[in-house]
């Protein structure tokens, strides 16, 4: 184990450059592996047997995502856009310790004011379990919030959702993280997780604090969890990403993200700020926030890993998504209620997932409220929505894929970007 850990001694800084409001983080890195030899004293890690139960899984997810693309394509040619779920965002609670300045619900709100308005009861255990159940259709979960990590049944219902062989995400602010693995519940977390996301929107702790609103060792926490989490995918195969937030006051940070990420080996997420449905159409105008982008896709091409294709990054942050079936994926809200037909709608109506038995019946329910057939678009009964979420890349190369021809819209590509 000591040779497998010697090689993150070092921080291969080539493309990033420290500046003096970063920390130093070779302290920060010493921290990140003490914590980590203390975790790995208990950690499942992948050996021949969990080498195996992960293939089997990540196998399973995806003959399912075949079969329910080739139903899915059927459904299309006859004009029916209620579609299989490719996969789901769990919002698991509203409750946060974070309350950032950018937070959104896609909906006008952020999520610690609405759980300060407590209008909302989250599911206990056995409800989540029933949810991951319903939708187990769905080749993918993806656990957010809120803060995913506030919830203590996380680690079992992970264990559950695994059990059904789902391919599972958590977006996370990652400030808990370290602290949370060292508990014997947390010792599959990292085995049955498939990618992780944790939020970074600068490397300056002082400015992640006024972000945030937290203490500033708090939000040096988060950069020593992405160090600690580097050295443990060395034994366990999840894939590490950081989402980024770009907004006009970031800029600056989200260079220094882009390069920090790729000398260290992790994916990187980047998304313009969304007000509700829309982008922040003034930054993805900004000359600086463009050159961002340039550099981006520059690396992209270069191979760096990043969440999606270099055409979806360039779409995505250019905002010139086109192509959008909302049913393509749900969003089911912390009380069990799926988002119809799109969480950003006004008018989407929520459909109590636990009162049918699959998601089948779940999307029937809602088709009967709202037809989600052309709903995307401007006009009287469409969206009017311009989202250019991380999500919405995903509803246009399915999309694509299921207009056009199994390999034309680049849905292997990106489905085997993510789990590469
Ligand atoms: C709502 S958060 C929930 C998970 C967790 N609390 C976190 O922040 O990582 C899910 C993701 O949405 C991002 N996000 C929040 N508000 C956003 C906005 N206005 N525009 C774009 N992304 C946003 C966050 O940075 C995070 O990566
Ligand atoms: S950590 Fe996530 S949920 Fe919490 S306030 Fe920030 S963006 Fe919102």
């Amino acid at each position: 184990m000591e040779s497998r850990l010697e090689k993150y001694i070092e921080l291969p800084f080539k493309h990033y450059t420290p500046r003096k409001e970063h920390p130093d983080w070779e302290a920060l890195n010493r921290e990140a592996f003490i914590l980590a030899k203390s975790i790995l004293k208990h950690l499942t890690i992948l050996d021949a047997r969990q080498n195996l139960k992960l293939r089997k899984r990540r196998f399973l997810a995806i003959i399912k995502t075949f079969k329910n693309l080739v139903k899915n394509k059927i459904k299309m040619a006859r004009g029916d856009h209620d579609f299989i779920p490719i996969f789901y965002i769990w919002t698991m609670t509203n409750a946060c310790n974070f309350t950032c300045t950018y937070c959104s619900n896609h909906r006008g709100g952020k999520y610690p004011d609405l759980f300060k308005e407590g209008r909302t009861k989250i599911l206990t255990t056995e409800q989540g379990k029933q949810l991951i159940k319903v939708m187990r259709d769905a080749s993918a979960i993806y656990y957010c919030g809120g803060e995913p990590t506030l919830r203590k049944d996380l680690p079992e219902l992970l264990d559950y959702s695994t059990k059904l062989n789902m391919f599972n995400m958590i977006n996370t602010n990652g400030s808990l993280i370290g602290n949370l693995l060292l508990k014997p519940a947390y010792k599959n977390f990292l085995m049955h997780m498939d990618v992780l996301i944790i939020s970074l929107d600068s490397l300056i702790p002082s400015k992640l604090a006024s972000l945030y609103n937290v203490k500033e060792t708090f939000a040096k926490n988060i950069l020593r969890n992405i160090l600690l989490l580097r050295i443990l995918r060395e034994f366990v195969p999840f894939k590490l990403t950081a989402n980024t937030v770009i907004t006009k006051e970031t800029i600056d940070d989200s260079f220094d993200i882009l390069d920090w990420c790729n000398d260290l080996g992790l994916t990187f997420s980047p998304v313009a700020m969304n007000h509700g449905c829309n982008p922040d159409l003034e930054l993805v105008r900004d000359p600086t926030y463009l050159e961002l982008v340039d550099a981006i896709l520059e690396r992209s091409r270069s191979g760096y890993p990043m969440i999606a294709s270099t055409t979806m990054l360039d779409r995505l942050l250019h905002a010139k998504l086109e192509r959008c079936y909302p049913a393509v994926f749900d969003h089911v809200d912390n009380d069990g209620g799926v988002y119809w037909p799109c969480k950003s709608y006004p008018g989407a109506v929520k459909i109590n997932a636990l009162a049918w038995n699959n998601v089948k019946e779940v999307h029937a329910a809602g088709s009967k409220l709202i037809n989600p057939n052309h709903f995307h678009g401007k006009g009287a009964g469409k969206c009017n929505g311009d989202c250019a979420w991380m999500q919405d890349c995903v509803t246009e190369f399915y999309g694509n894929a299921l207009v056009e021809g199994f390999f034309d819209g680049g849905l292997f590509k990106e489905i085997g970007g993510l789990l590469r």
